[in-house]
């Protein structure tokens, strides 16, 4: 973990209560897709993290939806403002896993961590193949960015206004056979709960997954965002964000 000052080089919305920030400054502490940061905000006590969404030439890059007073902050920055972050937070996912063809599933702004993870996928020569789900049009995002990086992206809306009219899992039933069968060896996904409950129920291959709790501390100590797994709790923060999907014991809600 390193404490840095970032400066916004720039930030624009992207899509439906969506925002992308470009941060320069010292990076060196982000090492991989499914990391995340942790940014002070004037006047709010707990940092709010932030997954990484692409790390190229010294660029890190944001991608986060406004949700209350720490994100609708973030919003309004200009160019120039400065930030203090911790960045080199949590283990992200293992790109070597896959053998040679991923299936990479993003639920809403849990889109964000799978550029960098494509960038990483497709570097050692694997096939990419990206579902994304949201719940209109107009939240759909990143799809041109995946697709430059050589992924194929097929989109599921809940109210069918774009792509498949459904969950990300009814693409992949849909798309389970025929000349544009998908096939995978791997997956990784990131998206709110149900969506990744779902994920595990429905593919037999392996897997790992990015869990997002809510966080006090963010990187180890406080005890407040831990998990259910096979070896007992973990901190979501510091154990993960990523987990291998035969270690998490799903919860009852
Ligand atoms: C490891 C990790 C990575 C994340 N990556 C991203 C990302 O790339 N992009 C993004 O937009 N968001 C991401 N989040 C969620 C983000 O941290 C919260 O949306 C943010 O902290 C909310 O701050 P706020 O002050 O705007 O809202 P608050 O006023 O704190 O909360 C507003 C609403 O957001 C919900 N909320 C707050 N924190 C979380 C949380 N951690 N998880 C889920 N819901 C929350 C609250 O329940 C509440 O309904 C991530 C969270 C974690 C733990
Ligand atoms: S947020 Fe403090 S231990 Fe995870």
């Amino acid at each position: 973990m390193k404490q840095v000052y970032l400066t916004v080089k720039s930030n624009e919305p992207i899509a439906a209560g969506t925002w992308k920030m470009v941060l320069e400054g010292d990076t060196s502490a982000v090492t991989g897709s499914g990391q995340f940061v942790n940014i002070a905000l004037p006047g709010l006590f707990l940092r709010r993290p932030i997954s990484v969404c692409d790390l190229s030439e010294g660029l890190l890059t944001l991608v986060y939806k406004v949700v209350g007073k720490g994100t609708d902050a973030m919003s309004a920055m200009a160019p120039g403002t400065r930030l203090d972050i911790l960045t080199g937070l949590g283990n992200g996912f293992d790109a070597s896993a896959c053998e040679s063809s991923a299936l990479l599933l993003g639920g809403g702004v849990g889109t964000a961590p799978l550029v960098l993870l494509t960038r990483e996928l497709r570097s050692r020569g694997k096939s990419v193949t990206v579902l994304l789900g949201f719940n209109r049009a107009g939240e759909e995002m990143l799809a041109a960015e995946l697709e430059a990086l050589g992924a194929r992206v097929e989109i599921a809306t809940l109210d069918g206004s774009k792509g498949t009219r459904g969950f990300v899992t009814d693409i992949l039933h849909q798309k389970a056979d025929g000349p544009d069968a998908i096939r995978y060896d791997y997956f990784y996904a990131c998206g709110p709960m149900p969506m990744l409950k779902a994920v595990c129920g429905a593919i037999d291959a392996p897997g790992e997954m990015s869990l997002e709790e809510r966080m006090g501390c963010g990187f180890g100590i406080c005890y407040g965002c831990s998990c259910h797994t096979v070896n007992g709790p973990r901190r979501v923060c510091a154990d993960g964000p990523v987990f291998k999907k035969e270690d998490l014991i799903w919860q009852s809600k």
